[in-house]
């Protein structure tokens, strides 16, 4: 059972108290209205579901990475030897796992919890720098002599985009800093991404194309490091882990279609994120300010049974379960508790609804 952290103090802690390997997709259940995963609604655009399906064309050969990976490297401005294509960015967080050997790893919570369930599973002992609401970053409270650190921009769940600039400072010599950028594309014109940065000492950055894009059956992401690293993490890989299917994906979602087409579902998402945000607060929620990701980090309003807000939350879900709406619980992720939850920004309508449904359940 969950434990519930009630202490939101920036502070360090070491301990297995949560369930790393709990995802959204095991609260969905047919029939239910999906606000618990962050996978963009519905199938991937025409253009991209004809690009992969052409690709089953060509399933008698062996996947050949390298047009994807010239795709990916010209996208961020890379060299193509800075590029390993993956079986989704889970795999990155597998493949640094297995590959390097941190003496003091840290990863900053709240944060998506598969690379620390991936250091742990590779035999790596992992402390937890837990941010305090609102969950803004202070490069201050990452030990000096951590030699990995792993961060999310923005965060799942909190949907906090940290500035690159402050990101920077965790970058030093001898240390491994990895930045999930899975959400980055959420985030019209990505200015606060550090994946063109080939300049910054001992930076992964590592990407996913199944949010945005719809595909999170397919499994396919990258990840951006100097050419060293990405050799070494290549190496650790299976061969061919990337199928044809995908490598087709990330080429086309690489390209200048694809680029124009994210940045305008940005912009309509970073609208109707600001109106649910301030249609929750309206009823109570608290929403944690300055969202930049497809995504809400929400709080249960204060009440009589805040003391016992384990069962209030929980309660809550059940609720708004039994009214056809799935919403992720949040006591899964480090320095949050039953009373939070991450509800996925859909269409205006589908918020409206859950507003509606989470107002008469309040
Ligand atoms: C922050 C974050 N990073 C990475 C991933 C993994 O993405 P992929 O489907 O590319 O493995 C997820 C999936 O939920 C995520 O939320």
């Amino acid at each position: 059972m969950a434990e519930e952290a009630t202490d939101f103090g920036s502070h360090a802690t070491s301990g297995q108290d949560v369930d790393l390997w709990h995802h959204g997709d095991a609260e969905v259940a047919p029939g239910l209205v999906d606000f618990a995963v962050n996978v963009r609604a519905g199938a991937p655009p025409p253009w991209l579901a004809d690009r992969i399906a052409g690709a089953l064309t060509d399933l008698a050969a062996y996947p050949d990475p390298q047009p994807a990976r010239a795709a990916v490297a010209s996208r961020h401005g890379r060299g193509e030897a800075e590029v390993l294509l993956t079986a989704g960015a889970a795999e990155a967080f597998t493949l640094l796992a297995r590959v390097l050997r941190p003496r003091r790893a840290v990863v900053v919570h709240p944060q998506f919890t598969e690379p620390e369930a991936a250091l742990r599973a590779a035999g790596h002992s992992v402390e937890r720098v837990v941010l305090a609401p609102d969950f803004r970053l202070d490069p201050g409270a990452v030990p000096q002599d951590a030699d990995l650190v792993v961060v999310g921009n923005p965060t799942n769940p909190t949907s906090v985009l940290h500035p690159a600039t402050v990101l920077t400072e965790l970058a030093r010599p001898g240390r491994t800093l990895v930045v999930d950028e899975a959400f980055a594309d959420c985030v019209e014109g990505e200015p606060e991404s550090l994946a063109a940065r080939s300049d910054l000492d001992g930076l992964v950055v590592v990407r996913s194309l199944t949010k945005t894009w719809g595909l999170a059956g397919l499994r396919v992401g990258y990840l951006l490091a100097e050419p060293a690293l990405v050799a070494r993490l290549a190496q650790a890989q299976p061969p061919w882990a990337v199928s044809t299917p995908a490598l087709a994906a990330a080429e086309e979602c690489s390209g200048e279609h694809a680029l124009a087409e994210t940045a305008a579902w940005a912009r309509a998402l970073a609208r109707e994120r600001r109106r649910f945000a301030a249609e929750l607060d309206t009823i109570g929620m608290r929403v944690t300010p300055e969202a930049a990701g497809s995504f809400l980090l929400v709080q249960l309003p204060p009440g009589p049974e805040r003391g016992r807000c384990r069962e209030t939350g929980a309660k809550v879900r059940q609720a708004l379960r039994e009214r056809g709406i799935a919403v992720r619980r949040c006591d899964t992720f480090p320095g949050l508790g039953a009373d939070w939850f991450r509800i996925a920004v859909r269409d205006r309508d589908t918020n409206a609804m859950l507003t509606r449904a989470l107002s008469e359940v309040l």
